[in-house]
């Protein structure tokens, strides 16, 4: 019988840099070797309490069958609720659509909106998964690069500069992952205002939308103008605010067209989120919110301890992040040193050699589009970071 073969969508995607480095750190684990992992991005904190009764009580209540496909309609109206109230943007819920998890309903999003000819404008850093969703739906990635000098931001006119007839869609991410960078509402305002002389599409992802420090703030995109919601899908869920990853709930709202073929979509490829994390997503939302103060006070302290660190790292910078527990460090000064006998050439040998010979695990910037940095996740605990910073500042002094 002949083989099967791969059809030529499977040389789009590769796969997702973080995780891969995450299963090198848990290889080195399993020898028995201390890793100071700062490659994975989700928060190291149990599930609130609170939200675990729910799923236990959606459990034993029997509710553990089909859903509708775009979610519990108690859920999509509380997420509803959340947006008319919280960014007073009038949200109904026809309008959203609940997925398994962030990334589900980008692909989803993407799917209705994408296609072959199509150009997505993606301002890099970005979030290891865009490029490869978007050519998943035969549209080309428009990577536009932004530097530390300009704060990691996309600029009205880089956005301009980038724009083709091909253009369909920008892809804005804020607070951003991998940068934890967080534009202001008057930058955002002026890019809103480039979006629209354009006439493209926006996919917001706010996914770290409650993950800010200090006076940053975040901004909901479709609040800007109120031609926005007609063309704008946000993107959120539980996963990073309620420590929720393995539960895999996420959110899209979008004009109810696109939000129509994102349910359809599902009903045929997935039938429905978990029922059970419906439930314990609706408790997450609508119940007291204490435990996310707690988180945020606790990524307040490690974020202020590791811009301390940095300032004690060789030849390392950082934009302070004002949101996402990300610090995108800037290693290019050591690039053509020999680090512990391993000649550094790139963002790859950085973190692949600081692994192996000083067990620290960090993402390479090449995985988000910025060749020259590296990402540390601060999201696991204070004496992993302080070990962690003792063994780079080791190794880097090497
Ligand atoms: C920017 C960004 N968007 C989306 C996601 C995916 O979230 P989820 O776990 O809900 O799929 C992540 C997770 O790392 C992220 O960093």
């Amino acid at each position: 019988m002949a083989g099967f073969r791969l059809a030529g969508r499977s040389n789009l995607i590769a796969p997702s840099a973080t995780l891969a480095m995450a299963a090198e750190a848990r290889r080195l684990k399993s020898q028995g070797i201390e890793v100071f992992d700062f490659s994975l991005g989700e928060p190291d904190f149990d599930t609130p309490q609170n939200v675990q009764e729910a799923a236990f009580k959606a459990i034993r209540g029997g509710q553990t069958h089909y859903t509708p496909p775009a979610g519990l309609p108690e859920l999509r109206k509380a997420i509803a609720q959340h947006y008319t109230d919280r960014e007073k943007l009038p949200t109904v819920l026809e309008q959203v659509v609940v997925s398994n998890g962030a990334k589900h309903s980008i692909h989803n999003a993407l799917m209705a909106v994408c296609q072959e000819g199509d150009e997505v404008i993606i301002p890099a850093p970005y979030w290891v998964s865009y490029s490869d969703l978007v050519k998943l739906t035969g549209a080309t990635p428009v990577v536009i690069q932004t530097t530390e000098a300009e704060g990691f931001k996309l600029s009205p006119e880089k956005f301009r500069q980038a724009l083709t007839p091909r253009s369909r869609l920008l892809m804005m991410n804020s607070p951003s992952n991998p940068t934890g960078v967080v534009y202001t509402r008057e930058e955002l305002q002026a890019l809103a205002e480039a979006v629209l002389e354009s006439g493209i599409g926006v996919l917001s992802d706010e996914i770290y939308e409650q993950l800010c420090y200090g006076s940053a703030r975040p901004t909901c995109f479709a609040t800007l103008h109120p031609d926005l919601p007609e063309r704008t899908i946000t993107i959120s869920g539980v996963s990073k605010t309620y420590a929720m990853t393995g539960w895999r709930i996420g959110w899209s709202v979008a004009p109810a067209s696109i939000s129509k073929f994102m349910t359809d979509l599902q009903s045929q490829e997935t039938s429905n989120p978990c029922s059970v994390s419906q439930l314990a997503a609706l408790e997450a939302i609508t119940g007291p919110q204490e435990s996310v103060e707690e988180m945020i006070a606790e990524f307040t302290r490690r974020r202020a301890y590791v811009l301390e660190r940095v300032k004690t790292l060789p030849g390392v910078t950082c934009v302070p992040p004002d949101g996402a527990f990300y610090a995108f460090l800037n290693v290019s000064s050591h690039f053509g040193r020999t680090l512990k006998g391993v000649h550094i050439a790139n963002s790859t040998d950085f973190c692949l050699t600081a692994l192996s010979q000083a067990h620290v695990a960090l993402v390479m910037g090449a995985a988000f589009g910025a060749e020259g940095y590296a990402r540390m996740s601060f999201a696991t605990s204070m004496s992993i970071i302080e070990k962690g910073f003792d063994a780079l500042e080791r190794f880097l002094s090497s």
